[in-house]
């Protein structure tokens, strides 16, 4: 399974595997530091994103970007990427057909990428990744150790965006994984 960075970034740009392929106008790779020691996992791309072809450029991303200054995590150290690399259409919920044809894309990321910790944001990506067991609610903010990484659920941006007193909450979550990278490094 496992490919080099040029060469799966290849094959993802001309992938046709699942039924996003047609509706998308970018396909989302993934940015940031391939040596990470944090991986930001969301969703999928929305609007913003497919028009731009970067993940989290949306108002969701612009508030994460302000959640990272808050908490002194520079967008250019981590790695950012999506649970599926082409939008849903109408911004709904990934399907497990997608989500299959597509999550091994991400596995081959993790690999790369070899982080410490993935934070998970969102429901979506929490199930897919740690299990459908995981409830948001009472995940987020805990660690899960599995495989030596450290895994912390939190909010999805775009939660934030309708609720602000989840703000809080990734605020500190956010500060929870600065605190164990400071600890371990
Ligand atoms: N929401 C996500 O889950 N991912 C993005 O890249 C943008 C918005
Ligand atoms: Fe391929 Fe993933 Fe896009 Fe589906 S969502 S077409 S599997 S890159």
């Amino acid at each position: 399974m496992l490919q080099k960075w040029e060469e799966l970034e290849e094959v993802v740009k001309k992938c046709n595997k699942c039924k996003l392929c047609r509706t998308r106008q970018n396909i989302v790779f993934g940015v940031g530091n391939k040596n990470a020691k944090i991986m930001f996992i969301g969703e999928g791309p929305g609007a913003d994103e497919d028009r731009l072809g970067e993940p989290f450029v949306g108002r969701a991303g612009k508030l994460m970007d302000m959640a990272f200054e808050a908490v002194g995590i520079k967008r250019e150290d981590v790695y950012i990427a999506n649970i599926v690399k082409c939008r849903p259409p109408m911004n709904r919920d990934p399907e497990d057909d997608e989500v299959v044809a597509c999550l091994d894309y991400l596995r081959n990321q993790v690999v790369l990428v070899k982080p410490e910790i993935i934070v998970l944001l969102g429901r979506i990506s929490l199930q897919n990744i740690l299990g459908k067991e995981y409830k948001i609610t009472a995940s987020r903010g805990k660690w899960v150790e599995k495989k030596g990484i450290k895994y912390m659920p939190t909010w999805h941006p775009a939660a934030l965006l309708r609720d602000e007193t989840k703000k809080i909450d990734f605020i500190r979550d956010l500060k929870l994984v600065v605190k164990e990278l400071q600890v371990n490094n």
